[in-house]
């Protein structure tokens, strides 16, 4: 897959490490029918699936968004299964030029699945070969440069793309038109995240028992991804710790020691608003002042810690920036100074 790794995964933000990768190829249900949550875009997708085999065509396109590793890869993925047809996968970044996409497009054959993940970073030259490619199934060659320059059509084979996103805001109105359905992917309920647990840990032949499993989910991030890649380090630590279960204190301990809390925030969460309450006085700050003051990138705080964070309560984010909440004060065991307290959300 195309993607960069440039996280180390001891820092527990949700971008896939390619340990993520291997485990999340080795747990990935294929059928619809073994993928926990996200029942509404399940329900959504049957119903696109089954109408278009019952008229014979291929499934239109389909935009997913929503915040990393909730499944978006994993979802392609069996649409292409049930569909029975074949997926490639690639990435924004990954496509530079103009050709990269005429090549690619061509390679398809009739009624396959292109992926492209992160399709907020396509360029504007590669966005504009897609438009006719999905509207149309064709594809327009220059041919020759100044005046004497001339388009040709090439017809495509019929395919469907799927897009994914982080970042629908990011995606210009010509190409989110383009798309048949867009589908949101919500953060998971920890009564989900458990059923993903102990899926995962049949699959991998570990045993955890019910309180490990609730104590497992409810530091995960609201997303299977982290899920995973905890109840692989936390078997590494029952193991070593000579059980054969995974209990409550073996992941209790384990997380600890990675220093993810109670709540399931790691240290990024923690300095992200550390640096809120200690530097600006909770806020509000601007995210490009906030990345200055953190040492991250404002991609990372705005599409991963956010929306966790805001999901938790612990922050808001406002027209005059990011703000802190009186819970954040409360988890971090923070003091706040009095002025300060009249003030806060
Ligand atoms: N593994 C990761 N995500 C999953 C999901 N939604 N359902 C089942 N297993 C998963």
């Amino acid at each position: 897959m195309l993607k960069s790794n440039k996280k180390n995964p001891a820092d527990n933000a949700a971008e896939p490490t390619e340990d993520d990768i291997i485990i999340e190829q080795s747990l990935r249900p294929s059928k619809l029918l073994e993928y926990i949550g996200q029942e509404s875009v399940k329900q959504n997708l049957q119903i696109l699936m089954d109408a278009a085999k019952g008229r014979g065509e291929y499934l239109e396109h389909l935009l997913l968004y929503g915040p990393p590793g909730l499944g978006k890869t994993t979802l392609a993925f069996i649409v292409a299964r049930e569909m029975g047809v074949n997926i490639k996968i690639t990435s924004g970044p990954a496509i530079e030029r103009a050709g990269d996409l005429a090549s690619l497009l061509t390679n398809l054959s009739q009624g396959d699945i292109l992926f492209i993940d992160e399709i907020h970073r396509l360029n504007k030259v590669v966005e504009e070969v897609l438009y006719p490619a999905m509207e149309d199934g064709a594809l327009d060659i220059v041919i020759g440069k100044g005046p004497g320059a001339r388009s040709i059509r090439m017809e495509l084979p019929k395919f469907t793309l799927i897009g994914a996103t982080t970042r629908i805001g990011l995606i210009s109105s010509p190409l989110r038109d383009r798309f048949g359905a867009t589908y949101r992917l919500e953060y998971y309920t920890e009564d989900e995240l458990k059923q993903i647990i102990h899926r995962s840990a049949k699959i991998l032949n570990t045993q955890i028992d019910a309180a490990g499993g609730s104590e497992l989910a409810k530091r995960s991030r609201f997303t299977p991804r982290i899920a995973n890649r905890l109840l692989k380090r936390v078997r590494d630590f029952a193991q070593v710790s000579g059980h054969d279960t995974i209990k409550e204190e073996d992941a209790r301990l384990a997380l600890n020691m990675m220093e993810v809390d109670s709540l399931g925030l790691d240290k990024n969460d923690r300095r992200i608003l550390e640096a809120l309450i200690d530097k600006f006085h909770g806020g509000p700050v601007g995210l490009n002042t906030l990345a200055a003051a953190t040492g991250e990138e404002e991609d990372t705080i705005n599409d991963v810690h956010e929306p966790f964070l805001i999901r938790l309560g612990l922050l808001v984010r406002t027209p005059k920036g990011r703000q802190v909440t009186e819970a954040a004060y409360i988890h971090l065991e923070k003091k706040v100074m009095e002025k300060k307290q009249k003030t806060l959300l």
